[in-house]
């Protein structure tokens, strides 16, 4: 009685395993041919959407004739680019710091070639370099121009270790770190913006679905910036869950104050693009043409970012995390309220130590 009570135990739980993983293939099953076919979500847009799409729709049809003032880091390549080229192109006057300001004129002129009234303004920044952040923020500052959007798009992936010139891991400091100071010193200015203009600010974190790949006892602010063995992957996966944190934490400060300025992160897809510039070979060739089928143009993704930085559906709505222009599910860890906060004043004693007084919100 007592075995076959325990054989009938073990073959319920079975089928139940049997029928969880079965149900899980199906669901993957199911988001996989959403993305490969498209299919829009609740806000009508999907992977296949375009940048130059979700802007027009975003924007109702009509140019916004230079009412808003827009910031797009790592605009000189990529995402960046494709971001800058439509948003101007609907009429946002566009801010692109950069560190190569050659290679931003050549982005600049080629906009401006395709829509002779865009309003670009090239301004020279290395994110990497706290300093040159804050000359950065001091000089746009001083010109007095209203901000409604901030993009946090640059970015970099690099298999080799190198050290910023503050003594940082480069790849923390260019993607998390410049950022959040640039955040931080530009955010009074966009809450004023917002309460002047009465137009909401927009802050959009560009992360990557691969933040999901950091595991909980291995993030580390302080070893993230002073390695002792460098994997580039994990360093750039740590980046992008630092760029999410940042969004959740700063949204919650945000709404703490009323201020009318949201800031979210976005997933913008896999996009052969510069930030893969020093895997390139045959194996990186072979592996992108394998999974070709998977990719999504430059435009579509730039998509994700302009319809958080323009959608009138995503008013009020901060410290959230979207992907093929829907609102997406971001780890456990990114979900953490005191990994975010006890991050976030890590960052700022980290940043104290080089500059004195870099931030608006303490
Ligand atoms: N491509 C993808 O599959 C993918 C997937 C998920 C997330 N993302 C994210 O999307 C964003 C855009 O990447 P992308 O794919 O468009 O890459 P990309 O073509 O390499 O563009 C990166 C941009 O960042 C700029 N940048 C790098 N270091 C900088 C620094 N120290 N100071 C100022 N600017 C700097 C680059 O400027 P230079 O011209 O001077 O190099 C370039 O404009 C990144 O945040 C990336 O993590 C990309």
């Amino acid at each position: 009685m007592h075995v076959h009570l325990m054989c009938l135990l073990l073959a319920t739980t079975s089928v139940v395993i049997l029928l969880l993983l079965v149900l899980s293939c199906l669901i993957i099953m199911k988001e996989t041919l959403r993305y490969l076919a498209g299919v829009s979500g609740p806000s009508g847009f999907g992977s296949k959407s375009t940048a130059e799409h979700v802007a027009q729709h975003c924007l109702g049809g009509a140019s916004c004739s230079g009412s808003l003032t827009a910031i797009i880091t790592g605009a000189t390549s990529g995402i960046g680019a494709e971001t800058a080229r439509v948003l101007a192109k609907w009429g946002v006057r566009v801010v692109i710091p950069a560190r190569d300001l050659k290679r931003a004129a050549q982005v600049k002129k080629s906009i401006e070639k395709e829509s002779p009234q865009a309003e670009i303004i090239v301004m020279e920044i290395d994110l990497s370099s706290l300093a040159s952040v804050k000359r950065f923020c001091s000089e746009f500052l001083a010109s007095r121009l209203p901000l409604h959007i901030l993009i946090n798009n640059a970015g970099r992936f690099s298999q080799r270790l190198e050290f910023s010139e503050d003594k940082i891991e480069m790849t923390s400091a260019t993607n998390y770190i410049g950022h959040f100071l640039l955040t931080n010193l530009l955010l009074e200015k966009m809450i004023e913006t917002a309460e002047l203009s009465g137009i909401e600010g927009r802050i959009v974190n560009v992360s990557s679905v691969i933040h999901s790949w950091v595991k909980r006892d291995s993030f580390d602010l302080y070893k993230m910036c002073n390695p002792k063995h460098y994997n580039g992957t994990k360093a750039y996966s740590r980046s992008k869950l630092a760029n999410l944190l940042h969004a959740k934490e700063t949204a919650r400060y945000l709404k703490a104050r009323n201020a009318g300025v949201t800031i979210n992160a976005v997933h913008p897809g896999v996009v052969k693009t510069g930030i893969i510039r020093e895997q390139t070979g045959f194996v990186t060739d072979s592996l992108f043409f394998c999974a070709s089928k998977l990719l999504k143009s430059t435009s579509q993704g730039a998509a994700t970012t302009c319809y958080v930085a323009l959608s009138p559906r995503l008013r009020g709505v901060s410290g959230e995390y979207f992907a093929d222009c829907n609102e997406s599910h971001c780890s456990n860890l990114a979900e953490d309220e005191t990994v975010a906060r006890k991050l976030w004043n890590q960052t700022l004693t980290l940043i104290q130590k080089h500059l004195p007084d870099p931030s608006s919100k303490s």
